[in-house]
């Protein structure tokens, strides 16, 4: 039987997410939207090109969470972006209403699915998602490393004029200002990049992706970044849906690794079958653990906004 991925929030992120999924085959999606007829009609027009792609997938869109029953993923995408001018936290009550109210719907139809959370604040979000689930941590995990990552790699290529494919790159903590691009974990065909770029010009790489969600909102003004964002989501599944055990940095419910208790950070975590099935524990040097600590306050500043 084929695997299902059901995705709340038929905009910019979710509906391109389906479209990385269909194209790859990955599962049978479905959309879900408060609005009318949009998640309908994208799924249809999504459906239609899969002659032409020769994918065999289902795709179908809804209003109501019935459609989304026994998913093995739901992605919630599903909230308000940003505008020039907000910080991701500008968004923090009006999304935080909007996932409590989604995961409860998605948890009646799915309970033994695994939660993607992608709306903004990530960290907080994922949060939220979390106690309202009531699931294992393994089952709810959040996006943002991974596309902050993807933005540090694509800087580090187009700086040395190499092959993405030859540049790895790490970014933990909080998807936010504080977020933590570990240069020295960073790497060219394996050779460090810090033997590779001037540290000057390497911080303002580094300040570059910290600004890289922004810097997207200044050129669309009406909204936020959408195809890296899903790309991210789509290598998140599929390396769930596959049971790759493939490591990537997400955003996980913390027990004590990395001295941290009681919040969602983004750390290296391997993604498999069941979810997060390890947290990798680095060894971090002063500054940087400090820099992670100083996001994961941050994070707990704004779940205590919210009580979560
Ligand atoms: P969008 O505005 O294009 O799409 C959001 C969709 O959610 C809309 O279609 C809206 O109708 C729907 N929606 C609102 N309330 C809903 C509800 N109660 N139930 C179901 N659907 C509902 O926004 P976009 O660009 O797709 O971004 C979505 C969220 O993802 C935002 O919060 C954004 O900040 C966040 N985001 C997070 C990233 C990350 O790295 N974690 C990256 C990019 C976006
Ligand atoms: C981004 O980083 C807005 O969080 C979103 O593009």
């Amino acid at each position: 039987m084929r695997k299902k991925v059901s995705i709340v929030g038929a905009g910019n992120v979710g509906a391109t997410t389906a479209h990385w999924i269909a194209a790859k085959e990955l599962a049978d999606v479905v959309l879900v939207d408060v609005v009318e007829g949009v998640p309908q009609g994208k799924a249809l027009d999504l459906l239609e090109a899969m002659p032409i792609e020769k994918r065999d997938v289902a795709i179908a869109g809804a209003n109501d969470y019935a459609a989304t029953a026994n998913s093995d993923i739901v992605v919630v995408t599903a909230g308000i972006p940003r505008k020039p001018g907000m910080s991701r936290d500008d968004l923090l009550n009006t999304n935080f209403k909007i996932m409590s109210d989604v995961v409860e719907k998605v948890v009646a139809q799915s309970p033994e699915c695994i939660l993607i959370v992608v709306s903004n604040p990530l960290d907080a979000m994922a949060q939220a998602a979390y106690r309202q689930a009531g699931f294992n941590r393994e089952r709810v995990i959040g996006m943002a490393g991974v596309l902050d990552s993807a933005r540090f790699r694509s800087f580090i290529a187009a700086e040395l004029n190499v092959s993405v494919e030859n540049v790895s790159a790490f970014v933990l903590g909080g998807h936010g200002d504080t977020m933590v691009p570990l240069a020295r974990y960073s790497t060219v065909a394996g050779i460090p990049i810090t033997e590779l770029i001037a540290p000057e010009r390497l911080e303002q790489l580094v300040q570059r992706t910290r600004d890289g969600g922004a810097e997207i909102v200044k050129y669309l003004k009406t909204g936020s970044a959408y195809y890296a964002p899903s790309a991210a989501v789509t290598e998140m599944a599929e390396a769930i849906l596959k049971d790759k055990k493939k490591i990537l940095p997400c955003a996980a419910y913390l027990e004590g690794e990395y001295g941290i208790e009681g919040y969602f950070i983004g750390v290296p975590c391997k993604l498999g079958a069941a979810g997060i099935e390890q947290i990798i524990e680095i060894k971090l040097t002063q500054e940087e653990d400090a820099a992670l600590k100083r996001s994961a306050a941050a994070v707990k500043e704004l779940c205590s906004v919210i009580g979560v």
